[in-house]
């Protein structure tokens, strides 16, 4: 057991279906600390840097465009973004988010109940979660100043 910072986004499906209060409710009822929380307004720049390690993925550019809001219309690229503290708070919260595909996912997690995939075939997962300790700490200081942290 050991306390863990994890980087959690909502992104622009969830923005666009108003689905920001649910999302902060089951995190929040998980037992996490919310440490920072802020808008952001996604650059091509920081969504590249964000998903690096997918850039040979074919959907890579989709997901550039995806997450900067380009298919729900979002103002500014608008989406929010938040650390959670916790004891093993990386793999908690993965589990509560649920399987990359939404179709995977299990019912009662937050993909499996609020994701979808779409009519072009990429997933519409409504969060990201970091996936394990290096990305955690790799993405806290892309998204974030440290004196945005608060413990
Ligand atoms: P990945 O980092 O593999 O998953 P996770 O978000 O669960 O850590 O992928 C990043 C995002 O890319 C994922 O949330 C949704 C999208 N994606 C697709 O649209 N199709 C795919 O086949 C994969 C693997 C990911």
């Amino acid at each position: 057991m050991s306390i863990e910072k994890t980087l959690i986004l909502i992104k622009p499906d969830a923005i666009f279906r108003k689905l920001t209060g649910l999302v902060l409710y089951r995190l929040d009822n998980a037992g996490f600390e919310m440490i920072a929380a802020k808008t952001v307004s996604v650059t091509e720049e920081l969504a590249r840097k964000h998903y690096e390690a997918l850039k040979d993925k074919p959907f890579f550019e989709e997901l550039v465009k995806f997450i900067m809001g380009k298919f729900h219309n979002i103002p500014r690229n608008r989406i929010l973004a938040l650390i959670y503290k916790g004891e093993n708070a990386i793999q908690g919260v993965r589990e509560i988010v649920g399987a990359t595909n939404p179709e995977d996912a299990m019912p009662h997690t937050i993909r499996g109940s609020l994701g979808k995939i779409s009519t072009k075939g990429l997933f519409e997962n409504v969060v990201h979660a970091s996936g394990n300790r290096e990305d955690a700490e790799r993405e806290i200081k892309l998204w974030f100043n440290p004196e945005e942290i608060i413990e």
